[in-house]
């Protein structure tokens, strides 16, 4: 049996970082959102959950805010979300005209209503996957999110046509090469409690 002490100190910063994103988050739920924390509640890891995924919202927020962007000119690719849309779903609470792409091969379609139209989930790896622009007049601002994510995430950035961003928490940081992307060129948040505090942002626009 393989048994992982954390330390008082770690244990204690771990806590407060994620009691931090969960108040945040906990104060924007009203009736017309309680679904997205209904769908959280259902799982085990949650908390930590939730936490990645507030994460996200805040840089996909600076990145809306400093460069001006158009939500309804946007289209996020959200890979390896999970059985159900779970970063999707708290992204969409906050950008709801955002047309949200939820890609994991285990996505329980039969088991996920939801009450939104611009989350569309698929079940597929991101190697099958194709993106669908129809919905779009001109080519949209494509995003790519990864909250610990697997598969070729970066191959399916690259093969996008900018305006294009990638934010991203890798999977295990010791194992960042799923990424590609060199530990040292990775932003620090310090409030992201994982093995190694850092997410990656690209923005191509
Ligand atoms: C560590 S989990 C992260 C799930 C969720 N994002 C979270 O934060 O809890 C990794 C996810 O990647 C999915 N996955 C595995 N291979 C994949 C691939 N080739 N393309 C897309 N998703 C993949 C898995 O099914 C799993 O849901």
């Amino acid at each position: 049996m393989l048994i992982i002490y954390m330390d008082n100190d770690t244990l204690w910063d771990t806590i407060k970082a994620h009691t931090k994103h969960i108040n945040l988050f906990c104060k924007d739920i009203t009736l017309q959102n309680l679904w997205v924390q209904y769908l959280f509640f259902m799982r085990k890891s949650a908390i930590g959950d939730i936490s990645g995924s507030y994460v996200m919202y805040e840089e996909l927020k600076d990145i809306i805010n400093k460069y001006v962007l158009d939500t309804k000119n946007i289209c996020i690719h959200c890979v390896g979300d999970g059985d159900r849309p779970y970063t999707s779903a708290l992204l969409n609470m906050y950008y709801p005209d955002i047309t949200i792409n939820s890609i994991d091969p285990t996505m329980k379609l039969d088991e996920v209503v939801l009450p939104t139209n611009n989350i569309i989930m698929h079940k597929t790896t991101i190697e099958e996957y194709t993106p669908d622009y129809s919905m779009f007049h001109e080519k949209p601002v494509e995003i790519v999110v990864n909250v610990y994510g697997h598969g070729k995430i970066m191959e399916f950035y690259k093969s996008l046509d900018k305006p294009k961003c990638l934010i991203g928490i890798p999977c295990c940081c010791k194992e960042h090469m799923r990424c590609n992307i060199s530990i040292d060129d990775m932003k620090v948040n310090e409030d992201l409690m994982t093995l190694c505090n850092k997410i990656v942002v690209i923005v191509e626009l």
